[in-house]
């Protein structure tokens, strides 16, 4: 009996050496992590409980007989964040380079299944040299099986994928349907192909960072949501983002601690629009003063950055802020901006977190390039992500909500639950100078001081439309608030719509204009 439990012991002593000292040391000199120290940082001390330890490939091409390491290049398992239950691999870069073979993408499908079944999200530590080579289609193989339960598990349970070294080819394919990604700087890079076919094909000369790494993906591309600036800054943010998140499509979500008060004033708010509405401020201030002891979760912070997309609590329940940013751009929107948002408001809406919109937009961004590359297709997203959700939605207009904009930002028309208008809410078609000239350019041009009758037409119209009134006065404001009693008129409100039942037709699925 005991030497059995030795040679169990034994086993699995093997097993955590991966590829050998050697390679777990080179991993270390690269500035990574091993996968089980990842998987140690990410999860609540002790919480592990591996699976498929054992498990070896089963090729024999190329001489692969003779090296069958246990695990196979993947850990793989279920642990606690902050006692809730998650599931997660970590491919081990110093077993062939963490690529991935049958056996390693078997690991990666049971685990998934386990995740569907038990209703936990699915965090991916990926560190991967890509398809098995030496296993030719049956890695490919393995790449659709995981693709596969990536698709079928969307919606259902969150999925994050962190990108802690190369992930190229087709293998980016999974990160890519999963819900979020989180990159490091310097030693993560995704890319469909890597430089050296760059320059064969298009004789562009670019470096892996440039080509694929955490800045590009989360600053140009938009394909990675987080940028960190090292692997253990990154798994704790994983964390946190969990902390806003249900485990699953079921689940009524997290209690987030606050010591905050339901019944607080934010005074700032009073006096944060400033007097000339061409001048900008700082939404990430409003959200600040409303959201649960100013914390703010911000995801895709540097990306389409004229909207703000991220989570925070009000009364300890976590919702999903969704603001335009007259910082950026005077918070227009745009192709980056409607597609960011619009699949930000589709994860709320898949996974029952409530949406707040800040509404301060001037309009949709005009020109040939937007025109050109399909803005209003892209637009289109964002309109229909709104249309759709059927989770609690509350509008709260600051300052613009013209022209086509105001329908999109979750309007009353299309199912916004409670739209509330500060003060300074201007509401209408477009701005007084768009409008005057339009309205009367021949006025203006037989007036005998064109520049003062501009004027004074651009103030008689600011006065009738410029305000929230006239939305008021219909209906589609629900009520006109006082700044600074922002965040305790959301918490009534969402407490008011903690049950809410909305439905759409029952249909296959929609049609998104993708
Ligand atoms: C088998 C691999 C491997 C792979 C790396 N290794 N990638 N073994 N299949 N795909 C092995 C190496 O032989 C080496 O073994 C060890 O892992 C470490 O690799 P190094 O090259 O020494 O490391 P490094 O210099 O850091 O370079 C890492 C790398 C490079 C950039 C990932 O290894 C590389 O370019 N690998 C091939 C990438 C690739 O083209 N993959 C297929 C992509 S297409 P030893 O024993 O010498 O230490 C794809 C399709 C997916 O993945 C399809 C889905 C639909």
């Amino acid at each position: 009996m005991k030497s059995a439990i030795d040679q169990l012991s034994q086993l699995r002593e093997q097993a955590k050496l991966g590829g050998g000292k050697a390679r777990l040391e080179a991993q270390h000199k690269r500035g990574k992590l091993t996968a089980r120290e990842r998987i140690n940082v990410l999860l609540d001390e002790g919480s592990f409980r591996e699976q498929d330890m054992f498990v070896r490939h089963r090729s024999s091409n190329f001489g692969l007989e003779k090296n069958r390491p246990l695990g196979d290049g993947v850990v793989t398992g279920v642990g606690k964040v902050d006692g809730r239950t998650v599931c997660v691999f970590s491919q081990d870069f110093t077993v062939f380079g963490g690529s991935l073979s049958e056996t390693h993408a078997e690991k990666i499908c049971k685990l998934m299944d386990l995740a569907m079944k038990i209703g936990a999200p699915v965090i991916g530590l990926n560190d991967s040299g890509g398809a098995r080579i030496q296993e030719g289609v049956v890695s490919l193989g393995g790449y659709a099986d995981i693709f596969l339960r990536n698709t079928m598990a969307s919606g259902v349970i969150p999925q994050i994928s962190v990108i802690l070294g190369p992930c190229a080819g087709g293998a980016v394919y999974s990160p890519a349907i999963t819900d979020f990604v989180f990159m490091v700087d310097g030693t993560s890079h995704l890319f469909v192909t890597g430089p050296n076919v760059v320059k064969t094909v298009t004789h562009e000369e670019v470096t892996f960072d440039e080509l694929g790494g955490a800045e590009t993906h989360a600053s140009r591309s938009g394909v990675a949501h987080f940028a960190m600036e090292n692997e253990i800054e990154c798994l704790q943010e994983v964390r946190r983002l969990l902390s806003f998140l249900p485990s699953n499509n079921r689940d009524n979500g997290p209690d987030v601690s606050t010591l905050d008060n339901a019944k607080r004033l934010a005074p700032a708010l009073d006096t944060i629009i400033p007097d000339n509405p061409n001048k900008p401020y700082d939404m990430h201030a409003v959200i600040a003063e409303i959201v649960d002891d100013g914390d703010f979760l911000e995801v895709h912070k540097d990306f389409a950055t004229n909207i703000i997309c991220g989570y925070g609590s009000l009364n300890g329940k976590p919702i999903g802020v969704v603001a335009n940013q007259p910082a950026s751009l005077a918070g227009v929107l745009d192709i980056d901006s409607s597609v960011k948002a619009a699949r930000f408001v589709r994860f709320c809406d898949a996974f029952n977190i409530p949406l707040l919109v800040l509404e301060d937009v001037p309009g949709f961004l005009p020109g040939t390039d937007q025109e050109w590359r399909g803005i209003i297709r892209h637009g289109a997203k964002l309109l229909y992500a709104f249309c759709e959700a059927t989770v609690p939605k509350i509008t709260v207009i600051t300052r613009k909500a013209y022209g086509g904009a105001y329908d999109v930002m979750n309007s009353k028309h299309i199912r916004g639950d409670y739209n509330f208008a500060w003060p300074t809410a201007e509401i209408a078609v477009m701005g007084a100078k768009g409008a005057v000239e339009i309205l009367h350019r021949r006025d203006i041009a037989a007036a005998e001081d064109p520049e003062a009758k501009a004027k004074e037409l651009e103030e008689e119209y600011s006065e009738t439309f410029c305000n929230p009134y006239m939305a008021a006065e219909r209906g589609f404001v629900d009520d006109v608030i006082v700044p600074s009693e922002t965040r305790i008129r959301l918490i009534e409100a969402f407490e008011l719509l903690e049950n809410k039942v909305d439905t759409n037709p029952a249909k296959k699925h929609g049609n998104i204009p993708l």
